[in-house]
């Protein structure tokens, strides 16, 4: 099968309404979409993907409002982030519904649910009539794509079609965050940051990294075949030894929004680039900072460092 990408939602709506599965846009990072209420169709995500079915899939809503046919219970700050952040990239963690099958949520009483801030996507669960279940159109593990034309090299031959919308805005996945009665609980840092969620609701926990809570969040993911490693020194002893090296930094004037959108599509083509490693570091931790550091700290193999001149990858 040759993976087509297209312009035509209608396409795309005939694969998902026949139980298949297709590649859509969001703002945040593309999608690899079935019908979240087809146990069939979600299941050829997760084969496609080579996703473990451990892993619990977000539902794609169109409208605030349909959240509550699937999930039973908003808590109140939940309710605040959906009216500040909605049609947004947040998704919230909620008790899930029985109709939602058990294969999307992992066998997990909750549901990760969002409303995605692009028009194609939100009129594309408008036709389909159900809700999309969509993990980031990537191999399981691997980096996140932002454009249609990723998506083609990344999963060329699994999928019909790719649903092109475009570029993304985002270029990194949202945020999810869950609820400890009425407190926010950070799942993972995304386009909406923590500052920004302290606002409005208060206190917020941070629980980055727990798989308890979020199985999704191991500890290597997003990462390029070359081996990427931290590193802050001097690339002066560096320059020095025979291995190719690219580096993956912030300019000092470039702002971090941006950085953060080419992030995913920046790591792909330097994984290209046939380099023995990918050298970055992190940015300040605040802001959509920490949604970046988390993403290059689980992309990474480890810290370089020198030991008498001799490159040392020290693990994370
Ligand atoms: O921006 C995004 O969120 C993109 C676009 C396509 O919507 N999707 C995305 O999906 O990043 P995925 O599958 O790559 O990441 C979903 C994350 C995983 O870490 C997963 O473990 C977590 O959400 N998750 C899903 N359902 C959950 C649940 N019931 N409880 C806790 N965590 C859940
Ligand atoms: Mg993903």
């Amino acid at each position: 099968m040759i993976t087509k990408i297209t312009k035509d939602i209608s396409k795309v709506v005939e694969q998902l309404k026949a139980g298949n599965i297709a590649a859509v846009p969001t703002e945040t990072v593309y999608g690899l979409a079935s019908s979240a209420l087809n146990d069939k169709a979600v299941r050829k995500i997760y084969k496609a993907k080579s996703r473990p079915t451990f892993n619990p899939l977000i539902v794609h809503v169109a409208k605030i409002e349909d959240i509550n046919n699937f999930a039973k219970h908003i808590p109140e700050t939940g309710k605040l982030l959906l009216e500040k952040f909605s049609p947004g990239p947040i998704t919230l963690v909620l008790k899930k519904k029985n109709i939602i099958p058990d294969i999307v949520t992992a066998g997990k009483d909750t549901v990760a649910i969002r409303v995605p801030d692009h028009d194609m996507m939100r009129e594309l669960i408008s036709l389909c009539g159900f809700p999309i279940c969509a993990p980031s159109a990537n191999i399981s593990g691997r980096i996140s794509p932002t454009s249609a034309m990723e998506v083609k090299k990344e999963l060329e031959g699994k999928i019909e079609y790719i649903l092109d919308g475009g570029k993304c805005k985002y270029g990194l996945e949202s945020t999810v965050v869950t609820f400890k009665r009425n407190v926010p609980v950070i799942l993972r840092h995304g386009a909406i940051t923590q500052e920004q969620i302290e606002l409005l609701c208060g206190k917020v926990i941070t629980n980055t990294g727990s798989e308890i809570h979020s199985p999704g969040m191991l500890k290597d993911h997003y990462a390029p075949k070359t081996t990427m490693l931290i590193f802050d020194g001097d690339f002066t002893e560096l320059k020095k030894s025979n291995k190719k090296f690219a580096v993956l930094k912030k300019h000092t004037n470039q702002s971090i929004e941006k950085f953060a959108v080419g992030l995913f599509s920046t790591l792909r083509k330097l994984d290209e680039g046939k380099f023995d490693f990918i050298l970055t570091s992190f940015v300040e931790d605040k802001g959509i900072g920490r949604a970046v550091n988390e993403r290059l700290i689980k992309a990474a193999k480890g810290f370089l460092s020198f030991e008498n001149g001799k490159i040392k990858i020290v693990k994370k």
